[in-house]
């Protein structure tokens, strides 16, 4: 089938303003958007910038915005979408250069929740025991590919960047519910804050949007219940 794919092309180095390039090609329907993108750099033009890496939804790297919606271009199939193909940068970030944009800051609010196990009591000579039960609590946040689809789909974090955004807080939320971690208080302080999940006006975007299917929303909702607890 014949599409067309109109890109929000933009290099600071070189251009004043963004602006729209449009690409006509042939492709099949059970292409996916990063197949279409591959053809265009590989045969069209080779300028074209975008991140990809696994091809196959694991790495997380080719989030961007596809006919108005956040999505990981190796996840979405040609048929899925129509032959009119938008794509622009994700929202909320600073352009690099065309697709690509500085993931820094988003990093940066992944770092701030302490995103890994906290426990210096002696192991001894076994693991860390964890009944299933334990394991189930926090299952579904352990899916996170660090995609950042979530934080630059939520309005809230397009108005304020110093919001933490969900997707720092659906990792904090993987280790708070961790039965071995010992760090919760400490990470749902820096939650508590002005810039932490107090901000989230229950907008749901994060959790349409997440290729995961985390209920991100839901994540949300039980840190500031476990807040609440904890203050008792
Ligand atoms: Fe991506 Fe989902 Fe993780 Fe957000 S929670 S960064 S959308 S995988
Ligand atoms: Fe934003 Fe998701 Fe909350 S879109 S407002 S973080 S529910
Ligand atoms: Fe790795 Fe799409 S290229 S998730």
């Amino acid at each position: 089938m014949e599409i067309s794919v109109s890109i929000k092309r933009y290099d600071p180095e070189e251009d004043d303003l963004p602006y729209w390039e449009t690409y006509q090609l042939e492709v099949d329907q059970m292409d996916r958007v990063l197949d279409v993108l591959n053809k265009i750099k590989w045969h069209y033009d080779g300028s074209l910038t975008y991140r990809r890496s696994c091809a196959h939804g694991i790495c997380g790297s080719d989030a961007m915005v596809i006919n108005g919606r956040n999505a990981l271009a190796c996840k979405v199939l040609v048929e899925d979408v129509g032959s009119r193909i938008v794509i622009e940068p994700l929202k909320g970030l600073p352009v690099v250069k065309d697709l690509v944009v500085d993931m820094d800051p988003f990093f940066e609010a992944y770092r701030s929740v302490m995103p890994y196990l906290v426990n210096d009591e002696p192991v001894g000579h076994q693991e860390r025991i964890q009944t299933p039960e334990e394991r189930d609590r926090y299952e579904d946040t352990t899916k996170c590919i660090l995609c950042a689809a979530c934080t630059t789909s939520c309005p809230i974090f397009w108005s304020n960047g110093s919001y933490i955004g969900p997707a720092a807080i659906v990792n904090a939320h993987r280790f708070i519910f961790d039965s071995r971690d010992r760090a919760g208080d400490q990470r749902l302080a820096i939650l508590a804050e002005r810039d932490g999940v107090y901000r989230c006006r229950t907008a749901f975007e994060c959790t349409e949007v997440c290729p995961r299917d985390i209920q991100i929303t839901k994540a949300i909702e039980e840190i500031k219940r476990e807040i609440l607890l904890r203050r008792k």
